[in-house]
C-alpha cells in the first residue's frame, strides 16, 4: 500500500503563525508537524510516500524532508496543490502516484500516539472499498462524525451542530483504486471545498466501508488550542517512555 500525506491548505485558523510558513512546518514539541504523519506511515510499514503541499512555502518541504533519510526512506514524492479546494481535491493530485494501488491517506495535522499497523494490515486483506479510523471524543462537532448501526457506519456528517454520536472520523483513511473516480463525481460543499466526508459517504452507500477504532490518543493541530494540546501530548508521552521517569516525579 502507498502512503499520501496531505499538507496543503493555508492554515488560516493559525494566522499569523502561518503568515510566513506552512502550518505543517510549525513545531509540535521537538519536531516539525509533518514529521509525525510521515513517521506514522513508516511505522505502519509504508515506504512509498507522497507529500501533497501547496502555498508559497512549499519549497521548504523539500529542504526539510529531502529524500526522507531521517525516516529511513530512500525517496519522497511531492505534489503541489494550487489553492485550497479541499482535502479531496488535494487527494485527487495523487492519482498518478497511486496508479491503481490501495492508498493510506493521513492529514498532515493529525498526530497519533500508537501504531496504525494493524489497521493497515487488515485493509491490505480487505478485497476492496475503504476503511476509516474512529476515535471517541467530547467535541465531535469539530469533526466528521460517524453514525454506527448494526456494527457498520450508516453515514458520516461533516461538523454537525448536533452530532449523532461521539465517534469522530480521524484524518486517517484507507482507499482502494476507485477513490479517484469517486472524487471526480464530487461537487464543492457550502465551504467551497471538495469534502473527504463526501468521498467516505460514497463508499458507505456502496456498502464497502469498514472501520476500526484508533488506539491511544489522537489530536489534530490546526487551531491554537489543538496545536498546544498536540505538543503537550507528545511531550508527556515522550517523558512517560523515559525509564525511571516516574521515579523522579515528586
Ligand atoms: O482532523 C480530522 C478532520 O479533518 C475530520 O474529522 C474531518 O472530517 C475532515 O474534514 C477534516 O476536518 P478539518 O476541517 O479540520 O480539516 P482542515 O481544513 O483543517 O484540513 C486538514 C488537513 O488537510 C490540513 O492540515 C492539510 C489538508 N488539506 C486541507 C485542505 C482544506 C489539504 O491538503 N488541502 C486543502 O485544501
Amino acid at each position: 500500500m502507498k502512503g499520501i500525506v496531505l499538507a496543503g491548505g493555508t492554515g488560516s485558523r493559525l494566522y499569523p503563525l502561518t503568515k510566513i510558513t506552512n502550518k505543517h512546518l510549525l513545531p509540535i514539541f521537538d519536531k516539525p508537524m509533518i514529521y509525525y504523519p510521515i513517521q506514522t506511515m513508516v511505522d505502519a510499514g509504508i515506504r512509498d510516500i507522497l507529500v501533497v503541499t501547496g502555498g508559497r512555502n512549499s519549497g521548504d518541504f523539500l529542504k526539510l524532508l529531502a529524500n526522507g533519510k531521517q525516516f529511513g526512506l530512500k525517496h519522497v514524492n511531492y505534489a503541489y496543490q494550487e489553492g485550497e479546494g479541499g482535502i479531496a481535491e488535494a487527494l485527487d493530485l495523487a492519482e498518478h502516484f497511486a496508479d491503481g494501488d490501495k492508498v493510506c491517506v493521513i492529514l498532515g495535522d493529525n498526530i497519533v500516539e500508537k501504531s496504525i499497523r494493524a489497521a493497515a494490515q487488515a485493509f491490505e486483506k480487505q478485497e476492496s472499498g475503504a476503511k476509516v479510523l474512529l476515535k471517541q471524543v467530547e467535541d465531535a462537532e469539530r469533526f466528521g462524525v460517524a453514525e454506527i448501526k448494526d456494527n457498520r457506519i450508516a453515514g458520516i456528517e461533516e461538523k454537525p451542530k448536533r452530532p449523532k454520536s461521539n465517534y469522530a472520523v480521524t484524518g486517517i483513511y484507507m482507499y482502494d483504486g476507485s477513490v479517484f473516480d469517486k472524487i471526480k463525481t464530487l461537487v464543492p460543499s457550502s465551504r467551497g471545498e471538495l469534502e473527504i466526508t463526501d468521498v467516505n459517504n460514497a463508499y458507505i452507500r456502496e456498502g464497502t466501508m469498514t472501520f476500526d477504532f484508533l488506539e491511544g490518543w489522537w489530536t489534530d493541530a490546526g487551531t491554537f488550542d489543538s496545536l498546544l494540546r498536540a505538543a503537550n501530548l507528545v511531550s508527556s508521552t515522550r517523558q512517560a517512555n523515559v525509564p525511571g521517569y516516574e521515579a523522579i516525579e515528586p
